[in-house]
């Protein structure tokens, strides 16, 4: 969850205009408070971070709403004896990359947050970024400090969720402190992590488990230094020329998230684009790989738009009739679309060969979670930025660009911008995927 929500808010912090003119400014300011309000809930103590709510072995019996749960829910910490830098780390990048992306857009924080109606304590832009950088540091102090992998920590976690290394995770969190501070304590610190972690080698993917592509991305941003950027050149070039393709032409790297997948690196190589380097060939590249998943590919693989899209995801809630009608396993059987429309879900998605079953049973391409939409939400945040730009550029008299005379393009581009991350939850079933850390 930590790591959606920085890539949640490096989105938001790059493409706030694009937010702002889809009208979706204030619904992505609230999903990511959604979100940091629970790590500062978590975060108990400087050394002591919840980072599991509830056993995985019962809530997998269960099939339903998530106000229907029941069952005892266990609830697993890290702290100085049972360390997790890469938990830590992470969650010390997401707040701090949020509290940049509330500052930089802190009228429309104030009016969203002010008029959310939860009966949360009402707070204003400054003061809560503020807040989350203070949690920021100390979870970056604590991870560092304190070195671990946190699946050693919490029962059940490995299971479902292995984390392999914390370097990365510890280099992306001082990196983000850098960019929140502009202390060079944290760039020193994130460089020296760089090195000593060995992160200069180009990586295959970009997901939650392996951040290296974003650590090469954000450094080469922050310090222009060709070290770094030629190794996020190094990582686009090859997933855009040599990465394994599907006959239609997406990125094929994991059958687990294979949307997910390419539209993370979609994302980090339209954050590479923002540097200069091969700009047209990656936004292109981009663009390529985002509209295959909303129609070019000849259908919809998002819940609620464009052609026929998926409507049996694998998604409890979803699955559920209205209320007061019982809901449980018979939902999840039942055949048919399921009642509640999870309007913006991205599914997993299709085969290496494009092949693709819309079943909720089939977990395999139709699961949906928090981190299979985020990097695809900052990457058509990112697109629909790159049209604004085009349409500024082309005032008053300029020619238009290549999107503008495109149908096809124009149709991508005009997706709205849906923030998701409050309704989707975790789905039944283990798998060595997720957002947890
Ligand atoms: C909750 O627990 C009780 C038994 O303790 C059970 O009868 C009930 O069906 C459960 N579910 C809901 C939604 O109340
Ligand atoms: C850091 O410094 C740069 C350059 O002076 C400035 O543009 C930026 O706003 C500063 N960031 C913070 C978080 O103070």
């Amino acid at each position: 969850m930590a790591s959606t929500t920085t890539l949640l808010s490096w989105g938001l912090l790059s493409y706030r205009d694009a937010y702002a003119a889809s009208g979706q400014l204030g619904n992505a300011i609230k999903a990511v408070k959604w979100a940091t309000d629970y790590f500062i809930k978590c975060h108990v103590a400087p050394n002591e971070l919840y980072g599991q709510v509830g056993d995985f072995n019962l809530d997998h019996k269960f099939w339903g709403r998530p106000e229907d749960l029941n069952m005892t829910r266990p609830s697993y910490k890290i702290d100085a004896e049972h360390p997790g830098s890469d938990l830590a780390g992470e969650t010390a990048a997401a707040l701090a990359a949020a509290s940049l992306a509330f500052r930089a857009s802190a009228d429309a924080f104030d009016a969203a947050v002010t008029s959310d109606g939860t009966g949360a304590p009402v707070t204003d832009a400054r003061t809560y970024a503020d807040l989350c950088l203070t949690h920021a540091k100390q979870l970056y102090h604590f991870a560092s400090t304190y070195r671990g992998l946190y699946h050693e920590a919490i029962k059940g976690a490995a299971q479902y969720y292995e984390s392999t290394d914390y370097g990365d995770e510890l280099t992306w969190a001082a990196a983000w402190l850098f960019k929140a501070t502009n202390d060079t304590t944290y760039l020193d610190e994130a460089e020296h992590h760089y090195m000593k972690f060995r992160l200069k080698e180009r990586p295959n993917e970009f997901f939650y488990n392996k951040k290296v592509a974003g650590v090469q991305v954000i450094l080469a941003q922050l310090t222009g230094r060709s070290e770094y950027i030629d190794a996020a050149q190094a990582f686009c070039d090859f997933s855009a020329d040599f990465q394994k393709r599907t006959p239609r032409g997406l990125i094929y790297i994991d059958k687990f998230g294979t949307l997910c997948h390419a539209a993370n690196v979609a994302f980090v190589c339209l954050q590479a684009a923002k540097l200069g380097i091969s700009h047209g060939k990656y936004e292109n590249f981009a663009r390529q790989q985002i509209h295959y998943m909303l129609g070019d590919s000849g259908r919809s693989y998002v819940v609620g738009f464009g052609k026929n899209p998926p409507r049996q995801p694998h998604h409890a809630a979803s699955s559920c009739p209205d209320r007061p009608s019982s809901c449980g396993w018979e939902a999840f059987s039942r055949r048919g679309a399921n009642p509640q429309v999870l309007r913006g879900a991205l599914v997993s998605g299709p085969d290496e060969n494009d092949y693709y079953e819309d079943q909720r049973e089939e977990y395999v391409y139709n699961e949906v979670t928090l981190d299979y939409n985020a990097g695809f939400q900052s990457a058509v945040a990112g697109l629909r930025q790159l049209r604004l730009n085009a349409e500024d550029g082309a005032k008053p008299n300029k020619a238009r660009g290549s999107e503008e005379t495109r149908p096809e393009l124009r149709r991508g581009a005009d997706v709205r911008i849906a923030t998701v991350l409050p309704t989707l939850r975790r789905s039944r079933r283990g798998r060595s995927q997720g957002n947890q850390s």
